[in-house]
């Protein structure tokens, strides 16, 4: 995938990801409240799917290369790709990773938040903001002429200042009509390489951040890729437009483009 060519998005489409994302960013917002002790990740996903399809889109995830839900929900250990249960109860403490990405007109809106249930620990809430300051910092990084390889370079500074580790085996991705395509994007790596960023160019930054260790396992239902020390992790994902002069965030809300 990664020297397959990168698809450049006419304005006409980077407005149909502009939609998508903004739809994105409004179900998460929809589903924030809903974050609290007693409540079941599944009923965050049936919430979400209801939301979705009230909306005139479609759950993506779901039946994604045999994904069974409609959105990944990643609860403490679990680095990403948490599959929504009855049997899984937010309790107090807890942090959860939702992540969704709708489909609209047939264009992808990602974006993924990690949100306290309750009250953080302070070291649950240190992981959690430095986790979305690294998303920022990565986006920060991108604009016309830069490498994929500055946005990792900044986020694993960062992270790895903060006495955090950066996991390496799941990347941002380009996205489109295609949910995941090229480029991938590492968010670690070394500043001046990789591919170079060109106006239209539209991926997702979508950092996981560790509390021990980088390495991570995937459970034996193939899908949730848990921390190999059991230790917290979390993540933030935005999907983004190369602009002429810089970046633009496609999954903000309107509100929030607005501000
Ligand atoms: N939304 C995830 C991402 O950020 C992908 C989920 S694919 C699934 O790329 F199959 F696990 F749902
Ligand atoms: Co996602
Ligand atoms: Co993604």
């Amino acid at each position: 995938m990664d020297n397959e060519p990168i698809i450049i998005l006419s304005s006409r489409e980077i407005d149909k990801m502009r939609q998508a994302g903004q739809l994105a960013a409004q179900l998460l917002a929809h589903l924030e409240p809903m974050v609290k002790p007693g409540v079941s990740t599944l009923d965050i996903n049936d919430a979400a799917e209801e939301w979705t399809r009230k909306h005139g889109a479609k759950s993506a995830p779901l039946g994604y290369h045999g994904f069974p839900k409609s959105i990944c929900t990643s609860v403490n250990e679990v680095v990403c790709h948490g599959i929504p249960n009855a049997k899984q109860v937010l309790k107090e403490g807890d942090i959860i990773n939702i992540d969704v990405t709708p489909m609209v007109d047939g264009y992808h809106g990602d974006t993924s938040k990690t949100f306290f249930v309750g009250e953080p620990s302070p070291l649950a809430r240190k992981l959690v903001e430095v986790t979305e300051e690294c998303m920022m910092r990565g986006i920060a990084e991108v604009k016309p002429g830069a490498r994929i390889g500055d946005i990792g370079a900044a986020i694993q500074e960062y992270a790895e200042g903060q006495g955090f580790s950066v996991v390496r085996d799941f990347v941002g991705h380009g996205v489109g009509r295609i949910f995941h395509t090229a480029p991938q994007v590492p968010h670690y790596g070394t500043r001046g390489k990789g591919r170079k960023l060109r106006p239209g160019m539209v991926f997702t930054i979508e950092p996981m951040i560790n509390e021990g260790t980088w390495e991570v396992e995937v459970l034996a239902d193939k899908w949730t890729a848990v921390t190999k020390d059991r230790k917290l992790s979390a993540q933030f994902e935005h999907t983004i437009v190369v602009t002429p002069d810089g970046v633009e965030i496609l999954t903000l809300s309107p509100e929030l483009v607005a501000a």
